[in-house]
């Protein structure tokens, strides 16, 4: 059911490798709420994912770019703002990738240069996507830019190693460009914290399906659904939630006010 939300608007979709990915569902329902959007994705993505699919089901161009490379950053925006004709109105940061996780490095065991990778991929590409993005005037007024990030920021979940430490960054990331971006334009800068999803970039995660069920058994309403995930964020970028900024947001089923379920007892 589409309500309009986004009518008028023009967003960018990072992130969206295939059809279980967060993003390839926030693209479809920012869409469908009748938004135009630019999607992009790292170069590898578009030779191994689907993102091409989309991109036609959309008619939406994509734009490859590394968001570690602030050249591809320049690059996609100089593309994007020509294809809109106008600033943009929304983003969504939905990238992740942790070398050490991918190679089974406990956290205390940890490779330093892989480490920096893991920063750099899923953290630090939000600064520079909204530095650039700022310094080129590639943002509307009174738009909203969102990022995904994961529990593992606030409690530990051994697993999930050094994306703990970059999920927290990316976090005071959002908090710390919210102030700025809110004071210069009125743009909110928001964190959805999601519940475990099988995607990609999840399911990479050694033990997924046992923290998988875990949160399932934790959370009242259940895991968030990628697809209920996507539903917030289009109301995260709408107009209806224009006094919400600098918050990082639990889209988790309830995960995270709950100590105990009676079914772990
Ligand atoms: N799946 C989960 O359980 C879960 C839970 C909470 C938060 N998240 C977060 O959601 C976001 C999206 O992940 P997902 O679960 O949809 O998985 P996914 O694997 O579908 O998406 C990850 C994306 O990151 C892209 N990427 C990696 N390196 C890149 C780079 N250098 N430049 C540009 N793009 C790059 C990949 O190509 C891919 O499209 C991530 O931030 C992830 O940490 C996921």
């Amino acid at each position: 059911m589409s309500f309009g939300l986004l009518k008028g608007k023009w967003g960018l979709i990072t992130g969206a490798l295939d059809e279980k990915s967060i993003a390839w569902h926030v693209a479809r329902r920012a869409h469908e709420e009748g938004a135009q959007l630019i999607l992009t994705n790292a170069p590898v993505a578009l030779r191994l994912g689907q993102p091409r699919m989309l991109a036609e089901r959309l008619s939406a161009p994509l734009i490859p770019a590394d968001l570690t490379n602030p050249v591809d950053i320049e690059k996609l925006y100089t593309e994007a703002l020509q294809h809109a004709g106008r600033p943009l109105d929304f983003v969504l940061h939905s990238v992740g990738m942790s070398p050490n996780v991918r190679k089974g490095k406990a956290y205390p065991e940890i490779d330093y240069d892989f480490y920096f990778k893991t920063l750099d991929v899923s953290a630090i590409s939000f600064h520079k996507l909204l530095q650039i993005g700022r310094n080129k005037g590639a943002f509307a007024k009174g738009g909203s830019i969102v990022a995904l990030s994961y529990i593992a920021a606030q409690r530990v979940f051994p697993k999930y190693g050094d994306m703990s430490d970059a999920k927290a960054l990316l976090e005071s990331i959002a908090r710390m460009f919210g102030y700025f971006l809110g004071k210069e334009l009125g743009i909110r800068v928001n964190i959805v914290s999601q519940s475990p999803t099988p995607t990609t970039a999840g399911t990479g995660i050694e033990g997924f399906d046992r923290m998988f069920e875990y949160a399932n058994k934790m959370s009242p309403l259940g895991n968030a659904s990628a697809e209920a995930c996507a539903d917030f964020v289009v109301t995260l970028f709408s107009d209806l939630t224009r006094g919400v900024t600098m918050q990082t947001l639990y889209h988790d089923g309830g995960f995270s006010a709950v100590g105990i379920a009676e079914e772990l007892l």
